[in-house]
């Protein structure tokens, strides 16, 4: 039979198979589609963060040039909210009535014959506030806490002895600011109805995901709606709820009775499309003389909007991380006046790990351990909540290799002890142990009697190289050659793909694609089952293996045929099969599912009298599994680390206090790193392929932006002698 097996662990670093069609700015993204007749919408924001609107004047917009309609919470139709999916809710729909919930939140739409004439008349609607006194403290205690909200807090053993028994202790408190995702793209969403069915394009990274949500809210079939999303400029978790944007420009369409486009702009991207919420983490680690740790206890409290819920976990992964007999992870979310956040690249691992590995380190040095060291003597062989074997864990290689490809050893561990001129240097490195998550996800393949092969599913590429490496794998599963695979993304006309999050697109989507090419290997089998002219004729599907176009015996390539004989010879112009993919249940194949695990370097250089800290370099010794693409998943973690990097020296969403508007919201204001932030990235991969999928694949997309911020502040501590323990670390921390 055909196996993923003959597939070297290593796949070639083949170039993307979309590439020309973006070099040469021919791929469709949800703002370059129109309909004809198509009209413009613009929205309206509040400009208080909490109360009522006392009254709305919009005569002068209605009366505007082009206007075509003003929608407000006085003539929107109710719109129904959800539904609700395994991760969070969709947000609470917009225009239900005159409360303000944030600074930002849409308070009318308007639709024009032009985007311009839209922009216009929305700046013409006068709005009477009844403000509020918004909550926008994590620690107000007036705020609403949530404890638990996942069921994943978590306990083992008994913290008391833990700390009884421990020789040294870390007692930490660690915080990290509200960070905007800004993919590139500013999001759009083109509506377009006909009758009941509704055609929409959008910048969504889960189509089918917005076609539910919208069939809830408008009250129609399922089967009526189609969502397209075959590229997606970026999205980093933006684009996976369904927010109210996307509600209101369907709304507007209905509204006019004219298909219509909303394309967001830069500062609607900081308060329409999530963000990644602020923490405030208490960490208190014991550890015996020998390193060992007797105590792990993290809690964790990140912001929740108003009526919302989201999916965030800080602490949880801590549990798992490590070996310790006492643990206890807890997650508190307060609820407050801020816009509805989102994950953003490693939903709550992000946070969460730079707490822990920043007290990791704290502890290494209070013990006089060396920080690389200390991982090791806690190294979990087996999950220890789920006391099973990892599906596949090559850790302690990434350390090993990561830490000799970095020349760790040549680290003198006294802080500020490491010169180069007036610089001061600085090794810092952390661990990561990413979570695993796979959703249901479903495929469809059809072999041509010309030879080649279409393989779709509804899930979608931001950027991450679904189609190039799903391209391979079908090519190599149907032993095809890359140029006779299409591939089709993007359509919720195609099978359910799941959401691209939580890296978990690869393994899910892989795995579908996989049971597709082999129901396609079977459907040719049955086609030749009763033919007396195919050399196939009476062969077991586990004794086939497929080839330059042909399915033959695995010990006698000359018995068999190509695709194009048997379909011809059949008279068929196609053999269609569809595959998916369900992950088992842990203790039922007797192993933890393995997310990836990392080990991440950094060199920093500070200058100790401006502040300044500089990234030298980075090396990232990656455990994903089978590495599918090793050019696409270099890129990945190359595009993750930069958000790592981001994440330890520059990315803050400012909020002002008194008015809950947020004070950065364009990408002047709001840093990220740019070509002179970002050394050279060194990016190795480590492992085997992973035992819980078919295809051995982890996920790749979000494991590059876990362990920098940790790996950079522990560097910054061994330059200067400084703990920074709330990112950003700025010059301020440090002078
Ligand atoms: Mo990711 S933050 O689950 O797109």
């Amino acid at each position: 039979m055909t196996t993923i097996e003959a597939v070297r662990l290593i796949g070639p670093g083949v170039d993307r198979v979309d590439g020309p069609l973006k070099v040469t700015g021919s791929a469709p993204y949800p703002g370059d589609f129109g309909f004809p007749g198509m009209a413009h919408a613009a929205l309206v924001h509040a400009t208080v963060a909490a109360g009522r609107i006392r009254g709305i004047d919009s005569a002068a917009a209605e009366a505007a040039p082009g206007v075509l309609a003003v929608i407000t919470h006085r003539n929107a139709p109710r719109l129904v909210r959800g539904p609700d999916t395994p991760l969070w809710r969709q947000p609470p729909p917009p225009l239900q009535d005159d409360r303000i919930l944030y600074h930002g939140q849409y308070v009318g739409v308007v639709v024009a014959e032009t985007a311009e004439q839209a922009t216009a008349a929305a700046r013409l609607i006068e709005i009477d506030y009844e403000p509020a006194e918004p909550l926008l403290d994590l620690d107000d205690p007036r705020a609403e806490v949530v404890s638990n909200p996942w069921g994943m807090d978590a306990h083992r053993g008994d913290v008391a002895r833990g700390h009884a028994s421990a020789d040294f202790e870390v007692d930490a408190r660690y915080s990290t600011p509200d960070e905007t995702n800004n993919p590139m793209g500013l999001f759009a969403t083109v509506a377009s109805w006909d009758g009941d069915s509704l055609t929409v394009h959008d910048s969504t990274q889960w189509p089918h995901g917005v076609r539910a949500a919208l069939a809830v809210a408008f009250g129609v079939p399922e089967s009526g709606v189609r969502v397209l999303a075959p590229f997606v400029g970026g999205g980093f978790g933006a684009a996976l709820r369904v927010w109210p944007h996307v509600l209101l420009t369907v709304l507007a369409a209905r509204t006019a009775k004219r298909p219509v486009k909303l394309v967001l702009t830069r500062p609607e991207m900081f308060t329409g499309v999530g963000h990644r919420t602020r923490t405030l983490q208490h960490i208190r680690l014991g550890a015996d003389r020998s390193g060992k740790l007797t105590v792990l206890d993290h809690e964790s409290k990140n912001s929740l909007a108003i009526e919302d819920d989201n999916y965030e976990p800080v602490a949880a992964d801590s549990a798992w991380a490590y070996a310790c007999p006492n643990v206890e992870v807890r997650d508190l979310q307060a609820r407050l006046n801020i816009p509805y956040p989102t994950s953003m690249r490693a939903p709550g691992q992000a946070q969460g790990n730079f707490a822990l590995e920043s007290a990791l380190d704290e502890l290494a040095y209070a013990i006089g351990v060396d920080p690389l060291e200390l991982r090791l003597r806690n190294y979990a062989e087996e999950q220890p909540q789920l006391g099973l074997p990892f599906s596949s864990k090559a850790l302690r290689a990434c350390y090993e290799q990561g830490a000799e490809r970095f020349g760790w050893q040549a680290r003198d561990p006294r802080p500020g002890s490491m010169r180069d001129g007036n610089w001061m240097v600085g090794y810092g490195m952390a661990g990561v142990s990413f979570f695993w998550f796979q959703p249901p996800c479903q495929a469809r393949v059809s072999i041509r009697a010309d030879g080649t092969a279409y393989v779709r599913s509804s899930a979608t590429d931001i950027g991450t190289g679904t189609y190039t490496v799903m391209t391979q794998l079908a090519a190599g599963l149907l032993g095809l050659e890359l140029d006779q695979v299409r591939l089709g993304l993007g359509d919720t006309d195609m099978p359910a793909g799941a959401l691209e999050g939580g890296s978990g697109l690869t393994a899910a989507l892989g795995t579908a694609v996989r049971a597709a090419c082999l129901g396609i290997i079977r459907a040719c089998l049955d086609t030749v089952a009763n033919d007396p002219g195919s050399p196939l004729r009476g062969c077991r599907l586990d004794e086939l293996s497929a080839a330059d176009g042909r399915i033959q015996h695995v010990y006698d390539a000359a018995r068999g045929e190509s695709y194009s004989d048997i379909l011809t010879r059949h008279g068929l112009a196609e053999l269609t099969a569809d595959g998916d993919s369900a992950p088992p249940e842990p203790q039922d194949v007797g192993m933890a599912p393995a997310g990836a695990f990392a080990a991440r370097f950094a060199e920093v250089r500070v200058d100790p009298d401006l502040g300044l800290v500089r990234v030298a370099r980075v090396v990232s010794a990656v455990d994903a599994g089978r590495i599918l693409n090793e050019k696409t998943a270099t890129s990945q973690v190359i595009g993750g680390t930069v958000g790592g990097i981001g994440m330890a020296l520059l990315e803050e969403t400012v909020t002002d206090p008194a008015t809950g508007r947020i004070a950065n919201s364009n990408l002047g204001d709001y840093l990220v790193p740019v070509n002179a932030d970002i050394p050279e990235l060194d990016v190795l991969f480590v492992g085997e392929p992973d035992r819980f999928n078919p295809i051995g694949v982890k996920g790749v997309g979000e494991v590059g932006l876990v362990g920098m911020a940790a790996a950079i502040a522990n560097a910054v501590f061994h330059a200067t002698g400084k703990r920074i323990r709330s990112l950003p670390i700025t010059v301020d921390q440090l002078l």
